[in-house]
């Protein structure tokens, strides 16, 4: 018996064949796609806000990390100092929303930190982006993976209906009498991207706008801010090294370009480090949520002048002065103690630093 071909089944693998090749097609172009949007580029237009200052002296608490509930923590200690000498500013160094940022301003658990307890304080605030501000983003060879649906777009949105919070770009100058204070997006940094991180500007953007700012700046001290860190106490974990080389890298470009400071947060720990070599100093405050146990700062950055974890219930924050001729740097627990003495900076010949602690 002769077997007849079965022209139904050719036709079911005919079907099949040009569905493999339609997906492949449809893969491919949505890969072109997303290469082609992912390579636009996003420039830094430099934004500049002015700070009037209550006295000759500014004043500014400087803290970070707030991710994991720590308003309510320091609230408390942020209204002491203010009430003893009036602050000009709270500066928050990025890490605002836990765990993956927010996407929009709709997310009350996420903001009542912020409107219940800084907003009412009265102070001016002005935020950065950190990483987890990014969805905590991570490279995995060809790709970056991030968690959530973070928009950090809605955070600069926010500024116009959440009480005193000032953050009107992700890269922005706060201009005062006495310091020009460079606010930089630190996450594409550190992670060194060449294309946009949900609508960042580049690495080299960044880096461009730091470098200009700073060179702009004459006369006053010269404050850069991110929220990573650049050298710190503890330990130093293999996975982080390429963050480290690049803000290493970030680091060098300060000292290039003449800063006296850079603040920023990530470590959850309060430090300050005085480099030498005419490099800036460095100064973490990150400890205003969910601090580092003391244990865990054992091993001591070579530099270090002042460094301390808290027990889990603790915390705490930084205030900066600035006047024009020195500043100082004072840390405070989360209720408004002070835990340290004032460490001062002279600005003496040549433009140099001299460190004179009190
Ligand atoms: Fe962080």
């Amino acid at each position: 018996m002769a077997i007849l071909p079965r022209p139904p089944a050719r036709n079911v693998h005919r079907a099949g064949e040009a569905l493999v090749r339609h997906s492949i097609l449809g893969f491919a172009l949505l890969l072109l796609s997303a290469c082609a949007r992912s390579h636009e580029s996003v420039p830094v237009v430099p934004v500049r806000v002015t700070l009037p200052m209550k006295s000759e002296t500014l004043r500014l608490v400087l803290t970070s990390d707030l991710h994991t509930f720590g308003g309510p923590k320091i609230a408390g200690g942020i209204a002491k100092i203010h009430a003893e000498k009036p602050l000009d500013a709270i500066l928050i160094t990025g890490d605002n929303f836990h765990p993956c940022g927010v996407s929009s301003i709709d997310e009350p658990l996420q903001w009542q930190y912020v409107l219940r307890h800084l907003s009412p304080l009265g102070i001016p605030m002005y935020p950065l982006l950190g990483n987890h501000d990014y969805g905590n983003p991570k490279k995995r060879f060809f790709w970056t993976r991030i968690c959530g649906d973070p928009n950090p777009q809605a955070q600069i949105d926010a500024s116009r209906v959440v009480p005193n919070w000032k953050f009107p770009a992700r890269n922005y100058v706060i201009s005062t009498a006495v310091a020009d204070i460079v606010m930089t997006d630190s996450t594409p940094v550190a992670l060194d991207r060449s294309e946009p991180l949900r609508g960042s500007a580049s690495a080299d953007a960044i880096r461009a706008f730091t470098r200009e700012q700073l060179a702009l700046s004459r006369g006053k001290f010269r404050i850069v801010a991110g929220h990573h860190n650049i050298r710190y106490s503890g330990k130093l974990r293999m996975k982080s090294k390429p963050t480290r080389t690049n803000m290493d890298a970030f680091g060098e470009l300060l000292t290039e370009a003449n800063a006296d400071l850079y603040v920023c947060g990530h470590q959850h720990q309060l430090e300050l480090i005085v480099p030498p070599d005419d490099a800036p100093v460095m100064l973490i405050s990150g400890a205003s949520s969910r601090p580092k146990p003391t244990e865990q700062l054992s091993r001591r950055d070579e530099y270090s002048k002042f460094v301390s974890g808290f027990p889990r219930r603790g915390g705490g924050f930084a205030v900066l002065e600035v006047s024009r001729t020195w500043f100082r740097v004072t840390f405070y627990d989360r209720s408004g103690k002070a835990i340290s003495r004032p460490f001062r900076f002279d600005r003496i010949e040549n433009d140099r630093l001299r460190f004179t602690p009190e």
